[in-house]
């Protein structure tokens, strides 16, 4: 268990850190002065830092990290699966461009249920029903144009290099291939991608090239959204769905647009929070336990104290139980956001916080838990002019629906998943639902993605975001208030052990050291239940301002990469 350390010894502790460690591209922290960025794959954070080094800003890095990740890091990385970015520029303008998946104008509430009204098992997440309509495309291009000053041509550049030229696969990305080949052979076209032209096993240090992707990239380059929502790959995405019975049409594709919305923000101890409004319930639920957690000392009662453990657990369940009944596509559903994040909402939610006894979280069926990788993928970036990028992308599970388009060289998303299929009934991340998060035709479904800025005086100060499904909003909590709370540094602040509770299942579950016996204990005494140790919870690469530096950290969880000069 980390023990809470004064504010400034963790600032001496980051300034070690900061002077000792490994400078550069490949490291896990970096610090500079003129930018910073923070990936899950050291290609995409290289691409990123050389960006801000030829002049680009955060934005320009942000985007082009975006579709690098769609070539380095597979899992995640994507054109065929959507995202959020959240943006301070330098200006001071806060704005969030929201390119999450939409519904197929075929889609329909029930589409998931057999005749009795039971949900099909892996039909919203192996089959050609469970995509949605593709956004990064249209949503990196559109945060390019408008607040990016380098040209399309330019960003996508290092991402169509690595598809074309290939790059030595690492140990990690091979052993998924290998992991996930039985998902892959149903579909001709992933199991040409993920195995060598022989079919035989792609092994680590293999030069990993992707011609079909490449090709996509370069009629995305020339063309800008036509080169993916019409012409040759709107045909070829048009026709995989053929192939498996998907409803994704030429109409879903040129009708698809990200929207720019505003961010949701909230205030916790002096910072302001920025992060991602609907159709992701990330900020607001961010929002909602800071504020219930804000009248509670957490500095004093000490992190990873029964008393701090038991105050987050709570303020997670009574947050998640809300995402379920409240949350949904604003566009589609009304969502009470102003009273979720109300300070006064949060005092009265959390009036029935008993110090000494744990809540009861209504249990439904058997509790259940992703038993695939949750994957998705955040980056952080910050340049010296002021300008911070929180952006998180997925395909949903790892490799989403384990569907590449023939031809088109990219994995399509399962994101359908994260509609509530049936009323109650869990989703992958065991999640449940209801009216607000039903599926409609050209609705978006409902996420957890959490791309965060915390300002103070409406600076910059950090930017964060993690992958981990129903988790992200949780790790988010804990690296702000590791932060803002117990004074460490972004080293500290991520690489620190984190919990989870999200109400239904009734269960905590801590990675290794995040939850000591002796706290354990304190806390089945009072009631809680459900402890399950577990590893690696969340991924939450992160940029944080100190004085002068920019420090760029990636989460010792994963084998990524943090970049500054
Ligand atoms: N697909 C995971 C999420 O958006 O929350």
């Amino acid at each position: 268990m980390l023990q809470r350390q004064p504010r400034a010894a963790a600032l001496a502790v980051l300034a070690v850190i900061v002077c000792t460690g490994p400078p550069g591209h490949g490291a896990q922290q970096a610090t500079g002065s003129e930018g910073a960025v923070a990936s899950r794959s050291p290609q995409a954070t290289e691409v990123g830092i050389g960006v801000l080094r030829r002049g680009g800003n955060a934005i320009d890095a942000a985007v082009a990290m975006g579709f690098a990740l769609a070539v380095t890091h597979p899992s995640a990385g994507n054109l065929g699966g959507g995202g959020f970015m959240v943006i301070r520029l330098a200006n001071g303008e806060l704005v969030a461009n929201d390119h999450r998946e939409k519904a197929p104008s075929k889609a329909h509430r029930d589409m998931f249920l057999n005749d009795s009204g039971e949900v099909v098992d892996g039909l919203s997440t192996a089959s050609h029903l469970a995509v949605g309509v593709p956004g990064s495309v249209d949503g990196l291009l559109s945060v390019l144009d408008r607040h990016g000053t380098l040209s399309r041509g330019e960003v996508i550049a290092p991402a169509l290099a690595l598809a074309r030229d290939g790059f030595p696969l690492p140990a990690d990305i091979a052993a998924q291939f290998a992991r996930l080949r039985p998902r892959f052979e149903p579909y001709t076209a992933s199991l040409a991608k993920f195995t060598r032209a022989d079919a035989s096993p792609l092994e680590a240090g293999d030069l990993f090239r992707q011609p079909d992707l490449a090709a996509t990239l370069a009629r995305i380059a020339e063309h800008g959204r036509a080169g993916f929502y019409a012409g040759t790959t709107a045909d070829l995405i048009v026709a995989e769905m053929a192939r498996g019975g998907g409803l994704v049409s030429h109409r879903d594709l040129a009708e698809y647009r990200s929207v720019w919305r505003e961010p949701v923000r909230g205030s916790y101890r002096g910072y302001q929070i920025i992060s991602m409004p609907p159709p992701s319930s990330g900020g607001a639920l961010l929002i909602q336990m800071l504020n219930m957690l804000e009248p509670h000392d957490l500095a004093t009662l000490g992190r990873g104290s029964p008393a701090v453990v038991h105050l987050m657990i709570e303020a997670q369940r009574r947050a998640y139980a809300d995402r379920a009944e409240h949350m949904g596509d604003t566009d589609f559903y009304d969502v009470p956001l102003g009273m979720l994040m109300a300070k006064d909402y949060a005092r009265h939610r959390f009036a029935d916080f008993d110090p000494q006894t744990a809540s009861r979280s209504t249990d439904i069926g058997a509790g259940s838990w992703p038993d695939e990788s949750a994957e998705t993928t955040h980056v952080s970036a910050m340049d010296r002019a002021g300008n911070a990028v929180a952006y998180t992308t997925t395909l949903n599970l790892g490799y989403g629906s384990k569907i590449v388009v023939a031809g088109a060289g990219f994995l399509l998303n399962n994101e359908m998943d994260d509609f509530s299929s049936k009323p109650g009934i869990p989703n992958s991340f065991g999640l449940v639902g209801a009216e607000a998060n039903a599926i409609e035709p050209g609705k978006r479904m409902l996420s957890s993605m959490t791309p965060t800025l915390v300002l103070k005086d409406g600076e910059p100060v950090l930017a964060t975001g993690s992958p981990g499904g129903s988790t992200i909003i949780t790790t988010v909590l804990q690296v702000v208030t590791n932060v803002v709370d117990h004074g460490m540094g972004i080293g500290q602040a991520v690489a620190a052990p984190r919990f989870h509770h999200q109400w239904q299942p009734n269960q905590v579950r801590y990675e290794p050291g995040a939850i000591s016996a002796d706290t354990r204990m304190s806390l089945e005494r009072i009631g809680h239940i459900g402890f399950r140790e577990t590893p690696g919870i969340g991924d939450a690469n992160s940029v944080m301002r100190v004085g002068g530096g920019i420090i760029a950290r990636s989460d010792p969880r994963n084998a990524g990469a943090a970049a500054a000069y």
